[in-house]
């Protein structure tokens, strides 16, 4: 069980951020636990991926306060977040197409050795985490342009994990991905939850919130809707909550 009632991992603040005259995200609060899967959920232009990228520090909010662990925190740059412990999964995953795993786990990270980029360490490296998250993983010295989709996601989870993320935001995750490996990526996640990360998941998919998330905040025209656990509520409920901006009758 989550312990909803200690300290949260991160807590936004009535965060707003406005793009000319659009408020793309309006005085919204957030939080998150450690084991913890919060869903971000709502309609294309909700504010979901605008919200997530002021907490990795791709924007900077105009309104509000971030507090992780309990102590408020700058966040000016994606130096800071990783700095506090916050890796960030975008949709386009940010591979190096051309580069292999190892390459791409390390990408302006890299392990050196005297000034020079020590290749067998990365490469070692690599497949020890490999290994541990997906068992199966075999391509490691092929460009990750070649690899699946769940592959990719799972490069991707890698690099995070292994730079000790305690704070994971996955933007859609298994939005390209087939049932075999959406079920490959759900498991990922799983074993990132019982390590006791805190994640922050923006999913459309009704199915996987259901399974994967334990609370879900849905956000409407920039606004927060509301936040709900996924075990006190429907489907429907959450529907209702993205389609129409209704609150349920139970709010997390
Ligand atoms: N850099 C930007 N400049 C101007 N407007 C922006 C910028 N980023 C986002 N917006 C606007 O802010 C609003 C929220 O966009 P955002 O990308 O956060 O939505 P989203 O919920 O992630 O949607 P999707 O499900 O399509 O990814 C939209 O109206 C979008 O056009
Ligand atoms: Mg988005």
């Amino acid at each position: 069980m989550i312990n909803r009632t200690g300290t949260p991992l991160v807590e936004m603040r009535d965060i707003s951020i406005s793009f000319g005259g659009i408020k793309a995200v309006d005085h919204v609060s957030i939080d998150l636990y450690p084991g913890e899967v919060v869903g971000l959920l709502g309609h294309n232009g909700a504010g979901k991926s605008t919200l997530i990228k002021i907490l990795a520090g791709a924007y900077r909010a105009d309104h509000g306060k971030i507090l992780i662990n309990g102590e408020q925190v700058e966040i000016d740059n994606p130096r800071d977040a990783r700095n506090l412990n916050i890796e960030t999964i975008y949709q386009t995953l940010a591979l190096a197409d051309n580069l292999d795993t190892a390459s791409n786990l390390f990408l302006g990270r890299e392990i050196k050795k005297r000034g020079i980029v020590d290749d067998a360490k990365m490469e070692a490296e690599a497949r020890k985490i490999m290994g541990r998250l997906n068992p199966n993983f075999r391509k490691f010295n092929v460009p990750v342009s070649s690899l699946s989709g769940g592959q990719r996601q799972s490069v991707a989870i890698a690099r995070a994990v292994y730079f000790n993320a305690k704070i994971l935001i996955m933007d859609e995750p298994t939005a390209a991905l087939g049932p075999h490996e959406t079920q490959m990526v759900a498991e990922l996640i799983q074993e990132l939850k019982a390590q006791g990360l805190g994640i922050f998941l923006i999913e459309h998919d009704i199915h996987n919130v259901m399974k994967l998330c334990d609370r879900a905040s849905v956000m409407k025209n920039g606004q927060l809707v509301g936040t709900v656990k996924v075990d006190e509520v429907t489907d429907d409920d959450i529907l209702g909550m993205i389609i129409m901006g209704k609150k349920p009758a139970i709010a997390a």
